[in-house]
């Protein structure tokens, strides 16, 4: 079975003082029950990762620390970059790997994505792998075309036995900061077709791989799409700034 995983995606919001307050404020929220329930990650800023780091491990919270974006490099001259090592040794958990924002600002490729996500797991961590479709591609049709190249192409080269712990997030463009949610069916059957395509590479491994859905998820939408058989959990931007909003998303079958 899989265990559901909510994941918030702070990006570039909070210094480390409020890091601090919101993973404490998260933490009162939620009951030692919904830990066994759902993985709870957050994903703060570089710079707050190492404060967001020291309150749960003082605090023996249940919650994981994630990363937003990381380099494939061990070390070296690269400038203004961050490891994955130093990732790891920080204990960051998980590390998104090609949101789109990542994709379309600042140009990385499938290549690059996957040469990502294979490093994070060289290290000991588990890539989430961001995929989706803009709303021209969604209109034209090209939707599965778009996202099930970026997934072939996002996870090739990792062995079956990780595939089976790497978490997938299916985050259609359009979909993301608008407040627009794909229909919890569309969100589904896009969330399936990501399975059967990383069934068609790895096989029953697929089974085990955690899928995600993304783009403006809140306490109002949560509960619905959480119902498809597909949707192990939420990669949730906006709504992950409000320590009260996104402890209502987590528990969302409350
Ligand atoms: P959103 O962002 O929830 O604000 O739409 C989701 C994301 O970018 O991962």
């Amino acid at each position: 079975m899989r265990k559901n995983l909510i994941a918030g995606n702070w990006k570039m919001n909070t210094n480390h003082l409020e890091a601090i307050q919101m993973v404490q404020k998260l933490s009162y929220r939620l009951d030692p029950a919904d830990y066994e329930r759902v993985d709870v990650v957050v994903c703060p800023p570089f710079t707050a990762l190492r404060s967001a780091q020291t309150v749960i491990e003082t605090d023996h919270l249940g919650i994981k620390l994630g990363a937003q974006n990381v380099d494939w490099h061990d070390n070296g001259a690269f400038t203004g970059e961050i490891s994955p090592l130093m990732l790891h040794k920080l204990s960051v958990s998980h590390v998104i790997v090609g949101h789109s924002e990542r994709r379309q600002l600042f140009g990385e490729t499938d290549e690059v994505v996957n040469t990502k996500a294979n490093a994070v797991i060289a290290a000991g961590m588990t890539p989430i792998v961001c995929v989706g479709e803009t709303e021209d591609e969604r209109d034209a049709g090209e939707a599965e075309a778009r996202v099930g190249t970026q997934i072939r192409a996002s996870i090739e080269g990792i062995d079956s036995e990780s595939v089976a712990s790497i978490v997938v997030a299916y985050e259609p463009i359009w979909a993301i900061g608008t407040g627009r949610t794909a229909s919890a069916d569309d969100a589904g059957a896009m969330c399936s077709f990501v399975r059967e395509q990383i069934r068609d590479s790895f096989g029953d491994a697929a089974e085990s791989t955690r899928v995600l859905y993304g783009g403006s998820v809140n306490p109002g939408n949560v509960a619905g799409l959480m119902a498809k058989q597909d949707i192990d959990g939420g990669l949730v931007g906006g709504a992950s700034l409000d320590p009260d909003t996104f402890a209502s998303v987590v528990r969302y079958w409350v």
